[in-house]
């Protein structure tokens, strides 16, 4: 019997990246995943190959800045997989923005309705199925280490910060509905995310004390232990995987044989 045998899993920006790895993870141990992603092209590309291989998997479009796209999304799972025992709250990442001086409200806006609002509305939106899970609902939210410490991009960093607030909050509230809630820190993770800042990953990673950058497998690794029975008695914790990045920032590191400070994050 694998862990997720008979589950129906929703995992947002799931196309790609730290998603696909989650997505990756999850069917290989019996999950009906719903691939939720605003790249529906992207997404359908891995429901085929993972249908292929005989696995479960289905895309859905969806916009998690968006409540009707999220509502629409959750009924189209529902609808195609069956009720969701299980949602990762994953779409996101950094937008390019200036410097906090020059950060406009519009531009706090458009990054915490992805950041942090995207997991309002999935939440409310799946809340009712989650609570009728005959297994008891799982929400994991994938935040970041910079919602912990103050690496820069102040924006994203507070809207991760308010996740792992929110995901307290709802635990709080929510567990005697059987829905628990927990949030993944990952810290600096190989996708396209880096893409636009070439050098960024080989400055940072001998700065971290496990001595690499992280890989979507990582991370899948631990939001599959808080979606799975194994975390039963868990709620509302925050598990950062970040190689060891938050140790003191590196210092406790720095001091034995490591490089020089640099910006970590992800
Ligand atoms: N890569 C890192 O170093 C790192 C570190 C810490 C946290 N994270 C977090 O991990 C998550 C995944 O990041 P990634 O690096 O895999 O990014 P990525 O850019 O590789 O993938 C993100 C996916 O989300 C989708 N997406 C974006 N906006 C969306 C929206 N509004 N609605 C639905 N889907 C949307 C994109 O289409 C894409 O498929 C993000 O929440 C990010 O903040 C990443």
């Amino acid at each position: 019997m694998r862990r997720f045998d008979g589950r129906v899993v929703m995992v947002t920006g799931a196309a790609r990246g730290i998603g696909l790895g989650i997505v990756e993870r999850l069917t290989s141990e019996g999950a009906a995943v719903a691939v939720a992603d605003l790249d529906i092209e992207a997404g359908r590309a891995v429901a085929e190959r993972l249908t292929g291989e005989g696995r479960k998997a289905v895309a859905v479009t969806c916009d998690v800045t968006s409540p009707e796209s999220v509502a629409a999304t959750v009924g189209e799972v529902v609808e195609r997989l069956g009720r969701p025992d299980v949602l990762v709250n994953n779409a996101g990442g950094g937008l390019s923005l200036p410097d906090f001086d020059e950060l406009t409200t519009g531009d706090w806006h458009r990054q915490l309705d992805v950041t942090l609002m995207g997991a309002v509305h999935c939440v409310q939106a799946a809340l009712p199925h989650l609570s009728a899970s005959p297994y008891g609902g799982a929400v994991v939210s994938v935040g970041s280490i910079n919602g912990l410490a103050p690496f820069g991009s102040l924006a994203y960093s507070a809207g991760k910060a308010g996740l792992v607030n929110l995901t307290q909050n709802l635990a709080a509230r929510y567990a005697r509905r059987g829905v628990r809630f927990n949030v993944v820190t990952p810290g600096t993770t190989r996708t396209r995310a880096w893409d636009d800042q070439p050098d960024a990953l080989e400055r940072i990673e001998p700065t971290i004390p496990l001595g690499r950058i992280g890989r979507p497998a990582d991370i899948a690794a631990a939001v599959a232990f808080l979606a799975s029975d194994d975390a039963a008695w868990i709620t509302g914790v925050t598990l950062p995987v970040d190689g060891g990045a938050l140790l003191g920032a590196g210092r406790a590191f720095q001091n034995t044989d490591g490089e020089g400070a640099a910006a970590h994050g992800g």
